[in-house]
C-alpha cells in the first residue's frame, strides 16, 4: 500500500521524504490555502521532492475550464496527476484527460457507485473520503471497502485511495481493506510511528546502558589504584546492575 502525505506544506513533504516513506503528495485547494503563495510554484517544488503522483486539484465547475486547468497543471511535471471532482462535468473531464494521456484522481467520492463510473470514465485514482462521512455518523469505511471490492472482482485498473482519514485506526483498516494508497495528514503519520511502550523501552535501554559505562568505568578506575576492595565493590555493581535489566528480574 501506498503511503501519500495529504499537504501543501513543504516541510512537511520534506520531512516525510528523508523517512523514506513517502509515495506521492495530495493537494487540494484549502490545504494550499493553508499555506498560500503561487499553487504553481508550490507543485513544482513538490514534485522535484517526490518523484511519486502529485495530485493538483481543478476548480473550473465547466468541462472546458478543468481541461485548461488540468493540461496547465499537467505542463508543470511529469508526475502531476490532475485532481477532479465527482460531477457529471468531473466524470467528461476525466474521460477526456484519458483520452489525452492525462492522469487523473476523482476526488469527493462518497459512495461505490461514484468510484466505479470514476474508474469507468478513466480515471487512475478513486477518492473516497472517510472522515467526512464518518462525521455524519456513517461508516466511511464501508465505501473503501466496498470499492476495492468492486475494482478487483472485474479487474478494474484504477487504484482506490481512502483519503479523508483522520487517526492511525483509519490507515490500519484501509490497509486491511485492501486500498492501493492513503493520503494522510502529517499528524496522522506522525501518531503512526508512536507507541507508549516504545518511548518506555528507549529510556529503559538508555539509562541502563549509561549504568552499565558508569560501572565498567569505576571498576577500571579502582583497579588502575589498586584499591582491591573498590574494584570488587565495582565489579559486584556490575552484576547487580545485569541482573536487574534482565526482562522480568
Ligand atoms: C485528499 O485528497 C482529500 O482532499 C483530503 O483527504 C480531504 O481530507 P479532509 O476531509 O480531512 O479535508
Amino acid at each position: 500500500m501506498k503511503i501519500f502525505l495529504d499537504t501543501a506544506d513543504i516541510n512537511e513533504i520534506r520531512t516525510v521524504a528523508r523517512w523514506g516513506v513517502l509515495d506521492g503528495v495530495t493537494t487540494n485547494p484549502s490545504l494550499y490555502a493553508k499555506v498560500g503563495g503561487s499553487y504553481e510554484d508550490i507543485l513544482r517544488e513538490i514534485c522535484g521532492i517526490t518523484s511519486g503522483p502529485v495530485s493538483a486539484e481543478v476548480v473550473a465547475a465547466d468541462v472546458e475550464g478543468m481541461l485548461r486547468e488540468g493540461r496547465a497543471f499537467a505542463k508543470l511535471a511529469p508526475n502531476i496527476v490532475v485532481k477532479v471532482p465527482m460531477s457529471e462535468e468531473g466524470l467528461e473531464a476525466i474521460s477526456r484527460f484519458a483520452e489525452e494521456g492525462i492522469k487523473t484522481n476523482c476526488t469527493l467520492i462518497f459512495s461505490a457507485n461514484q468510484g466505479l463510473l470514476a474508474a469507468k470514465a478513466g480515471a487512475s485514482l478513486l477518492s473516497p473520503f472517510v472522515g467526512r462521512v464518518d462525521d455524519i455518523n456513517m461508516e466511511g469505511m464501508d465505501v473503501v471497502r466496498e470499492l476495492v471490492q468492486i475494482v478487483e472482482i472485474h479487474g478494474l485498473e484504477s487504484e482506490v485511495l481512502a483519503a479523508s482519514l483522520r487517526h492511525p485506526r483509519h490507515v490500519t483498516e484501509s490497509a486491511l481493506a485492501g486500498a492501493h494508497v492513503v493520503t494522510l495528514p502529517f499528524k496522522v503519520l506522525g501518531q503512526m510511528i508512536k507507541h507508549p511502550l516504545t518511548d518506555k523501552g528507549i529510556k529503559t535501554f538508555r539509562d541502563d546502558w549509561d549504568k552499565a559505562r558508569k560501572a565498567a568505568a569505576d571498576k577500571n578506575a579502582a583497579e588502575q589504584s589498586g584499591d582491591g576492595q573498590r574494584a570488587d565493590d565495582a565489579r559486584e555493581a556490575i552484576k547487580t546492575d545485569a541482573v536487574a535489566t534482565k526482562p522480568g528480574a
